[in-house]
């Protein structure tokens, strides 16, 4: 079986390391597409070479761009790259532009797709990343849920028939990084110590990066908390800062680039707490068991809400009471699996690929 994987986007290289060394083990020919989303060394290069994965066996070097002008180029790209590699399955992650692009180019070749991370929903039409993920689930000929939840609303949506829940990968990479780096000592920034609490902060959707007025009681809503805030800014964040003219350290906050991968879960495990808009990073603290404050209306992550350990706040005012909040109790609770999530993903990928050939036979 030969998969090809159509990756461009940080939380996609996270995806694409445990399922990577899934196919490995079955022994399947792996293909790597990057389609350059993200291009800078700190949001791409350090997390091929920190998480083990291959290197990219094509780059379409896209970059930025309006959502249509991205999306389509990685499109246009892509033509080529299918006819050359002729897969068994396009494998795509989550819910990027580099998602619906990879997407689209196997459905218009008549290349079987399979969807990684299917079936979440905010129900929120202004976000892209949900045109991106209904659009992807339904066009995958296989739909690889990470949860319960996400099985239902492809049911909703019609879907349950192509659908098979296999667990999140990123429980897999995320137990295997706590675990190897557990030893270390968190790398901080000057002002900020493991004996002092302290809390991680990231901030790049739309929604709350591209409103200035928005984006500045935000900030200004962190600035005024108790305990120093490490802001991890996103070069989305600092582009639109910098374009409002919107300092962004000062008060609570200490600013620095994104962190590879392993410093971050360090740097997480000895905060106190996280207040985020990332999908990732708030179930990489449910999973350390760290309590999170989510700026946005609504989650995918419905289960890191319903058991206590994340709180979502669309009000920026409100914030400095929410990470207030008493401790949650503690859960023994795995909504997102043990971490054998991309084998199961392979596994499925293996038995439709199977199904299909006894099919045309
Ligand atoms: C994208 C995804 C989002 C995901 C996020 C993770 C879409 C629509 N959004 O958002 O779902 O959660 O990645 O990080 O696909 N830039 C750089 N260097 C880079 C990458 C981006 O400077 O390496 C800057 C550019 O100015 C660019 C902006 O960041 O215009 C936004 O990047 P883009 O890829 O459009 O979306 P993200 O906000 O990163």
């Amino acid at each position: 079986m030969k998969v090809l994987s159509v990756v461009g986007a940080r939380p996609q290289f996270v995806k694409l390391a445990p399922v990577a060394s899934a196919l490995e083990r079955a022994g399947s020919e792996h293909v790597i597409v990057h389609t350059g989303q993200h291009y800078d060394a700190g949001m791409s290069d350090v997390f091929f070479r920190d998480l083990g994965i291959p290197q990219p066996d094509v780059h379409l070097a896209v970059g930025s761009g309006t959502h249509g002008r991205q999306t389509g180029a990685m499109l246009a790209a892509m033509d080529e790259v299918l006819e050359t590699h002729r897969p068994d399955w396009v494998l795509v992650y989550g819910d990027t532009n580099s998602t619906v692009a990879g997407a689209l180019a196997a459905v218009k070749m008549h290349i079987p797709l399979a969807h990684l991370e299917a079936g979440l929903r905010s129900f929120n039409r202004r976000m892209p990343e949900e045109h991106n993920r209904v659009l992807t689930d339904h066009a995958a000929d296989l739909c690889l849920a990470p949860t319960d939840v996400a099985m239902r609303h492809l049911a909703d949506e019609g879907l349950a028939a192509r659908s098979v829940m296999v667990g999140d990968v990123m429980t897999d990479v995320l137990l295997t990084v706590r675990d190897a780096v557990a030893d270390r000592e968190p790398e901080l920034p000057p002002g900020l110590d493991e004996g002092a609490p302290y809390r991680v902060a990231t901030l790049h959707r739309a929604e709350n990066t591209d409103d200035p007025q928005r984006l500045r009681a935000i900030v200004q809503a962190l600035a005024g908390l108790d305990e120093p805030v490490l802001l991890l800014a996103h070069p989305r964040l600092r582009a639109k800062a910098a374009e409002m003219g919107l300092d962004l350290a000062g008060g609570a906050l200490t600013v620095a680039d994104p962190l590879p991968y392993p410093a971050l879960i360090r740097a997480v495990m000895s905060s106190v707490g996280v207040v985020t808009d990332s999908g990732g990073l708030q179930k990489e603290a449910f999973l350390l068991r760290v309590p999170c404050t989510t700026i946005r209306t609504e989650t995918e992550w419905t289960e890191t809400v319903d058991l206590g350990w994340n709180v979502l706040v669309p009000d920026p005012s409100t914030l400095a009471v929410a990470v207030a909040r008493p401790a949650p109790s503690p859960t023994d609770a795995a909504p997102y699996g043990t971490g054998d999530a991309a084998d199961r993903a392979v596994a499925a990928l293996v038995e439709a690929h199977a199904g299909r050939d006894v099919a045309l036979a």
